[in-house]
């Protein structure tokens, strides 16, 4: 299929990239690079042989999007350009809802216009709040414990996504709710490139093991958890990427949702223990006050996406741990900029 992947020339973007071109598929990415740079993209294409088609644009500008359609004949999307830093939507709520919903309504219009039906949207576990019981399910209560713009542009997202697919049979809608990506390709020629202080656990603990950052600060060992740091479910971003495809090959029509997790919950500490049992480097750490807004534990039942879509993870936290230090190690700057 001719693929266009929306910011795809991010984290999860390229490593999506990489999996649809090794599946045969022609990817076309559409991507502002206001958060990644086209040095993924070079890489994505020395990985797997392929040529990729890489447009600059902002997917909000209709005009521009509009060229590409006619352009490049998408026969399906994965939208998954937004903006992703939680603290930050809180100083610039507006900001994260123009960027995060206008991209998802001007794609929309654009596809109804160039009659293409079919989307797959990233969207989080952070629509799920505070849980009510874990594991989360796809039926599990979501909208409720939000605490960020952040997490509501997704949660609102999901919800004009139903109602264009219900307002059109025509249009299938394929919601992949990710828990937490990490890790990178195991080439170590992809990964994670946060600008400044990066705001998740694994590219800080990278960056301290690297030197960049003296210790690891552990928010919160007070947690209703068995070690009291919080636990997640930390999922490979090669067994993330490869969840797209498997959504692409296999999500009925209409609207589905998929949690794309491992199932496991592993809390901070035990990451800790895993990167430095996995790559023999100590990671310093102290613990400090919580971070507002986190809550005790979230983990996925994966099973809906195992018999629906046949997809399961098969990456270990180990190979995640030393993957994203091979990431880490040989690029230790990140992309070189243009
Ligand atoms: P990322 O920032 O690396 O990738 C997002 C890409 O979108 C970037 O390349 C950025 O330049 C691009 N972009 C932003 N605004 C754009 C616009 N208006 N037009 C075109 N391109 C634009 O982030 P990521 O971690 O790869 O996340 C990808 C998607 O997955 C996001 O929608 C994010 O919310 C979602 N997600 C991420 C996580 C996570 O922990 N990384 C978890 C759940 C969901
Ligand atoms: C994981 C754990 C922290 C940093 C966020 C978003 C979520 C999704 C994934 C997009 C927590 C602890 C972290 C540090 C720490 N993104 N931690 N020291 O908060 O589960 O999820 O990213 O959709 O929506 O909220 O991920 O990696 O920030 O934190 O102790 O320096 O690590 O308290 O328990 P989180 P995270």
């Amino acid at each position: 299929m001719r693929v266009l992947l929306t910011g795809g020339a991010g984290y999860i973007g390229s490593h999506v990239a990489v999996q649809l071109a090794e599946a045969g598929h022609a990817v076309i990415i559409a991507d502002d690079l206001s958060n990644s740079c086209v040095e993924a993209v070079r890489r994505v294409e020395e990985l797997t042989g392929a040529v990729i088609a890489f447009h600059r644009l902002d997917v909000r500008d209709e005009a521009d999007l509009d060229a590409l359609f006619a352009e490049e004949r998408p026969e399906a999307v994965i939208h998954l350009a937004g903006l992703k830093a939680v603290g930050e939507s809180v100083g610039v709520p507006l900001r994260y809802y123009d960027v995060n919903l206008n991209t998802t309504l001007t794609l929309l219009r654009v596809m109804a216009a160039h009659r293409v039906g079919r989307i797959i949207f990233s969207s989080s576990a952070t629509v799920y709040g505070v849980p009510e019981a874990l594991p989360l399910t796809e039926e599990s209560r979501v909208g409720v414990g939000l605490t960020n713009p952040y997490g509501w542009t997704k949660f609102m997202n999901e919800q004009i996504l139903r109602d264009a697919a219900e307002a059109d049979p025509g249009l299938s809608v394929c919601l992949l709710r990710y828990f937490n990506p990490i890790g990178a390709h195991p080439s170590g020629r992809i990964g994670e490139d946060p600008a400044g202080i990066p705001n998740n656990l694994m590219p800080f603990v990278t960056q301290v093991a690297a030197g960049r950052r003296d210790r690891l600060r552990v928010f919160g060992d007070d947690y209703d958890t068995p070690d009291g740091t919080g636990v997640r479910d930390y999922i490979h971003v090669v067994d993330l990427a490869a969840g797209h495809v498997a959504a692409l090959d296999r999500a009925p029509h209409g609207v589905s949702v998929f949690n794309l997790g491992t199932g496991q919950g592993v809390s901070v500490l035990d990451v800790v223990h895993a990167f430095e049992a996995a790559t023999g480097v100590a990671i310093p750490y102290e613990i400090v006050g919580r971070r507002p807004g986190d809550i005790d534990a979230c983990y996925a039942s994966a099973d809906k996406a195992f018999r629906e879509l046949g997809w399961r993870t098969s990456e270990t936290l180990a190979d995640a741990c030393a993957d994203a230090w091979r990431w880490q190690s040989g690029n230790p700057d990140g992309y070189p900029r243009d």
